[in-house]
């Protein structure tokens, strides 16, 4: 619970952006969030400073604290975060041309650039602090959250998000073990859900294909087809068979075995296609679909991010539209729906 003064701390705060009072918490949990204290302007990260390979990261104990800018921020002290692919290529600056158009000057690029960057984007941890308009978390809350590429990311003590990138953590599941899930989870859920159109009431019976099954995009989407009660084939390579078996998959196929287009084409044909590999599986994967009936196939790799980061945004974007649009009106003309998913990218 919070001491009323610590109220009036909060509603304060953003007419100064004077960071004070976590000694304002009273039970115990709140004292032991509290060993950062707020009079002080840096924490410790892990940060990089130009793009390129490993030798980049640096540890500091020296990083901007982080602010609220906004009254729907919350401030979460980070007990875990994990690494995603996404930071693998960010810190070899993929994704840098686009997400700059992005960055808030206010909390990214206030020297100019976006350096030095903290990258990490899923988080298990505690609220210390929320804006004016945020009224679903309090201080002391354990919660989880994806934070966007284009903010500062999690490999810190404490991030800045925004309060509907947030939400209560289970509390079945430990820290540790929450901030696994997030940002996979999400872009799971992003492709079947809300792009793929796949829902709880609607899956019974459906054959699902999910292509590169063993990564933590296909592990998340392989368990939650099945809680729907889709039947999944996936493929691996021979190390994770039987894992993806444990996790509930129907038929599981080693890519690595023989030619994995011809044992997928002896199976009967597919209701959707999520595919976490692309790039040769878009040539022959459409047709692995049930024409004419619905069918969607949703790549996880689009041409996009690339293309901006090669050519600039704006011949990027055409180039990106041209192939991204001629694929998906291929598609429809064989009986099947393409789609890229880019909104993990521009929600
Ligand atoms: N992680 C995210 O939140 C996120 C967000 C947006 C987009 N994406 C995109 O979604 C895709 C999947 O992401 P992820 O996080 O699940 O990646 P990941 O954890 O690296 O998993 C990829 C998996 O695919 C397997 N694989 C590689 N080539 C394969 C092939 N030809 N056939 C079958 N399996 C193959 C790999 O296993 P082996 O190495 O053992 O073969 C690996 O386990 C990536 O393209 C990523 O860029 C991811």
């Amino acid at each position: 619970m919070l001491h009323s003064a610590s109220r009036k701390v909060g509603r304060g705060f953003l007419g100064n952006s004077v960071r004070i009072g976590v000694n304002v918490f009273q039970n115990d949990t709140c004292r032991k969030i509290s060993t950062s204290s707020r009079k002080q302007t840096v924490m410790p990260a892990w940060v990089i400073d130009r793009y390129g390979n490993n030798s980049m990261l640096r540890f500091t104990k020296n990083s901007l604290f982080p602010i609220l800018h906004y009254p729907n921020e919350v401030m979460i002290k980070v007990h875990a975060s994990s690494l995603n692919p996404i930071d693998v290529s960010m810190r070899n600056g993929y994704g840098a041309a686009m997400l700059n158009m992005r960055r808030d000057p206010l909390n990214i690029k206030a020297a100019g650039n976006e350096f030095p960057l903290i990258l990490g984007r899923d988080v298990s941890g505690v609220i210390m602090e929320t804006g004016l308009n945020v009224s679903h978390f309090k201080p002391g809350d354990e919660v989880w959250a994806a934070v966007p590429p284009w903010k500062q990311g999690t490999l810190a003590e404490f991030v800045v998000a925004s309060a509907n990138e947030v939400a209560h953590k289970p509390k079945g599941v430990s820290h540790c073990q929450a901030a696994a899930l997030p940002y996979v989870a999400l872009t799971a859920w992003s492709a079947l859900v809300n792009t793929g159109g796949l829902k709880k009431d609607n899956c019974k019976g459906k054959r699902i294909l999910i292509l590169g099954g063993s990564g933590g995009v296909g592990t998340f989407a392989i368990q939650l087809m099945k809680a729907w009660g889709a039947h999944v084939t996936t493929t691996c390579a021979e190390a994770a068979v039987s894992f993806l078996k444990d996790l509930g998959a129907d038929h599981v196929i080693d890519y690595k075995a023989r030619s994995v287009e011809k044992q997928l084409k002896d199976l009967k044909t597919f209701d959707f296609v999520l595919d976490n590999v692309g790039g040769h599986t878009e040539h022959w994967a459409l047709n692995l679909l049930k024409p004419w009936s619905g069918a969607t196939y949703v790549t996880l790799v689009a041409p996009f991010v690339l293309n901006t980061d090669r050519l600039g945004i704006a011949d990027g974007m055409v180039r990106s539209g041209i192939t991204m649009g001629s694929k998906v009106l291929k598609s429809f003309t064989l009986g099947y729906m393409m789609v890229f998913l880019l909104k993990i990218l521009f929600k």
